[in-house]
């Protein structure tokens, strides 16, 4: 069929809202503040706003599970760096978190030197990860991490989570944080796949932008928000090697399809901050490609806020990547590239070079002046001239029972029910073994980013989380509950004792786990689970009842021993009400009513994402077999059945303005109420770009009744039909598009 091809403005798709006549005043009154600033400082001072320390290198003493109060600010490190250095920005956690009260005491001590001790009188800019609620602030409530979260696909509840997070983070005195995670999770091997939204670029744009809007608000300078930073800009997520900081090779087309969307989205909902990707993205490291940094996200894009660099990658584009002969060399390629700040963040290599830079004519101090004048506008709009000081009346709003309720029930909402062989629910009187490393592990249900980096330390949880074991002790009765620990994180099994505990009870639930981890110490060259975990199961097989329970940072190999068990449960990292969560959805206290995010791989080699290519499964008589994972994206068991009818779609040829409306019947035909989440898929028969077998373009979760049936309707722009087209514009082209939602199939056409 010929085509005409018709090309989509990328500002059609972003879509700017434009700023009310008091709110323009109100910022030309911060742009003229800026500018009278920027006459007054010296270069040096400038230069030390693009400049972030870490936390660590301004302290002495070091908070440890044993002695949380240890840490302390180094005086000296602290003056010199604020005072004699006006240094902007300062972010991290030292070692392991702080209460609240503890970080009062060190944002005071900063802003008292940074708002009274220097010339400018310009309050410092702190900045922290909270990835999964507030995870370095001891009383925070956490959360399911973003994995967990898209299999919920409840974008309401996303927006809620991280508003809560915005919160507990800005009570604690912190105005900045750095998430959320928009890369889109297409390598399952990467260290940092489950703090993304998964595989598909729809869940991770429409979530994603939920999340900002939850972190930032409607008024920056509230103290219920903080200013959110969408990271890492672009393409950190699908490494070739599948380990972290390393290097991506994704043709144009594929980078802009799969992870540009989220950041436009990001963007279009104003996040104030991008956080740069520290890999290098066809052959160049992003912290250098002005291509990026610039003509994307501040062209096309029209980005206005602050480019932060990630850690210590200015100086890798020298040491690392070699792009660069030496550090100087380094600072520039990234200051012409667009970064904004520089997260250096231990020494002041970075600031040093710069100074010289500029002197020598070699950086314009033009371009340094908009940096600033960024940096400096995200701080008045954080509202930090004005208040600078944590107060101390918004401790008590850190980690309430409205916080920890809604985090249950996104832990509920995010466990996938992969498998059901009529075992579960579980009756209330069964004898219960429980197994495997994930028993009784904190660490095991929150993963990383949890009171420490990497969330290892079991002695840095708050003592009042109840892990697996725990929860069903608690609910279930001890004298019902067996337990034996299987086989653990070092390696080391003890089957016989598990196999002598199976004897005495009804069911087996084995709770495998990997052990948590984020960025390098993530790294593995085997998908597989460690083969003594699959040992385990292998020896439990014994015929009885045998339930998997997978927390897990990455979709890790279980074909051999899937087969094996008659119930299987993916839950990821539901954070502190993890254990409870299982229970009840094991007991049925609950209808499961997860998701997958992503495609759940069979094969260590196969590990292509849902949305693959027609040619990527090409039939032949020697394979048949190029789309075959074990369980697919969207997959997800309830303890009621629905199904689908009466698909209605639009009759008449559409044309590239109007809208997409169809509707579609759900009946919930078994015996309890249950939650459906109806994917609406759509494939374009034929395009000029080899189109993929299909893609979701919208989704929705809906409770029905047993017995009942629902009218589910979408509605949607033709343009999100579009795809990248021969010239890398989004387009859509004239044709047929196949749509696809449950059993149910139809066609539209565009003209
Ligand atoms: C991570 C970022 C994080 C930063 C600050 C880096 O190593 O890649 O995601 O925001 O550290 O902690």
């Amino acid at each position: 069929m010929m085509r005409s091809l018709r090309p989509f403005s990328l500002a059609l798709t972003v879509g700017f809202a434009l700023a009310l006549p008091h709110e323009l005043k109100a910022q030309d009154a911060v742009d003229d503040a800026i500018s009278l600033m920027l006459i007054e400082m010296s270069l040096e001072e400038k230069v030390g706003q693009m400049t972030q320390l870490t936390l660590g290198a301004l302290s002495s003493g070091e908070a440890t599970s044993e002695n949380p109060e240890a840490h302390q600010l180094d005086a000296d490190k602290l003056r010199h760096a604020i005072v004699d250095r006006h240094v902007g920005s300062i972010i991290n956690v030292h070692n392991m978190a702080f209460s609240g009260e503890h970080w009062h005491k060190v944002i005071t001590a900063i802003q008292d030197l940074a708002t009274k001790e220097t010339k400018q009188k310009i309050p410092i800019l702190y900045g922290i990860d909270s990835i999964h609620g507030a995870n370095y602030i001891r009383e925070a409530t956490l959360f399911p991490q973003n994995l967990n979260l898209a299999a919920t696909r409840n974008p309401d509840l996303v927006e809620q989570c991280h508003a809560v997070c915005a919160r507990e983070t800005r009570a604690a005195g912190i105005p900045w944080n750095f998430g959320p995670v928009l890369d889109v999770g297409r390598q399952p091997l990467w260290s940092r796949f489950f703090e993304t939204y998964g595989e598909d670029v729809h869940i991770a744009t429409v979530l994603g932008a939920a999340a900002v809007r939850g972190l930032q608000g409607s008024d920056l300078s509230s103290t219920q928000q903080v200013a959110a930073t969408a990271k890492h800009f672009l393409g950190y997520s699908n490494p070739i090697s599948g380990r972290d900081r390393t290097q991506a090779l994704l043709p144009e087309r594929y980078l802009r399809e799969h992870f540009l969307p989220p950041f436009m989205a990001a963007v279009k909902e104003n996040v104030r901050a991008v956080m740069v990707n520290s890999g290098e993205v066809n052959g160049l490291p992003v912290h250098a490609n002005h291509n990026i940094l610039t003509k994307l996200l501040r062209g096309q894009m029209k980005f206005k806020g602050v480019v932060v660099t990630d850690w210590e990658d200015v100086k890798k584009l020298h040491s690392l990547h070699r792009v660069a002969p030496n550090l100087k060399e380094a600072t520039r390629l990234a200051v012409e590239a667009g970064i904004d700040l520089c997260m250096a963040p231990n020494d002041f290599q970075f600031t040093d070079h710069l100074i010289e830079l500029v002197n020598e004519g070699l950086i314009l101090e033009e371009l340094i002046d908009q940096t600033v004048t960024r940096i400096l506008r995200l701080k008045f709009d954080l509202g930090l001239f004005a208040k600078p000081y944590p107060d101390s009346g918004l401790l008590k709003e850190i980690g309430n029972e409205q916080a920890a309720a809604l985090s249950r029930q996104a832990a509920r909402q995010s466990l996938v029910l992969l498998k059901n062989e009529n075992v579960l629910p579980l009756a209330k009187d069964t004898k219960i073994l429980l197994t495997g490393p994930g028993c009784n592990s904190l660490a095991a249900l929150h993963g990383a980013w949890s009171y420490t980096w990497q969330g290892t330390d079991e002695a840095a949880y708050p003592k009042k989380l109840h892990t697996v074991l725990e929860a069903f002790n608690e609910a279930h009765g001890r004298d019902k509950v067996l337990w034996a620990r299987g086989a653990q994180w070092d390696g080391s099994t003890d089957f016989d004792y598990a196999l002598k505990k199976a004897q005495d009870a009804d069911v087996i639930v084995c709770v495998l786990a990997e052990e948590p981890s984020t960025e390098t110490p993530g790294n593995i060259s085997d998908l597989t689970l460690p083969s003594n975990q699959l040992r385990l199961v292998r020896k439990l097989a014994m015929g009885k009842p045998l339930i998997l329970v997978l927390l897990e940072n990455r979709p890790r190999l279980i074909t051999e021993i899937a087969g094996h068990c008659h119930g299987i449960v993916y839950a990821g990292h539901p954070g502190p009400h993890g254990g409870s969560a299982i229970y009840d959805l094991l007991t049925g206290e609950f209808n499961p009513s997860g998701k997958l995010p992503f495609t759940y791989p069979r094969d260590p080699n196969l590990l292509l994402p849902y949305d693959h290519k027609f040619s990527d499964t090409a039939d032949s008589a020697h394979d048949d077999k190029g789309f075959n994972p074990l369980y697919e994206f969207g997959h997800g068991l309830s303890y009621t059945t629905f199904t689908y009818g009466n698909l209605s779609l639009p009759p008449d040829p559409l044309i590239q303005l109007d809208s997409v409306r169809l509707s579609v019947k759900v009946s919930n035909t078994g015996t309890r109420q249950g939650t459906e989440t109806v994917h609406v898929f759509v494939r374009d028969l034929f395009a000029s770009v080899a189109p993929p077998v299909k893609r979701l373009r919208a989704f929705r979760r809906v409770t029905i009744e047993a017995g009942a049936t629902e009218t589910v309707i979408f509605e949607f722009p033709v343009i999100d039909l579009a795809f990248f087209g021969p010239r890398n514009y989004p387009i859509v082209e004239p044709g047929e598009f196949e749509v696809m939602i449950g059993d149910q199939k139809g066609t539209i056409v565009v003209e």
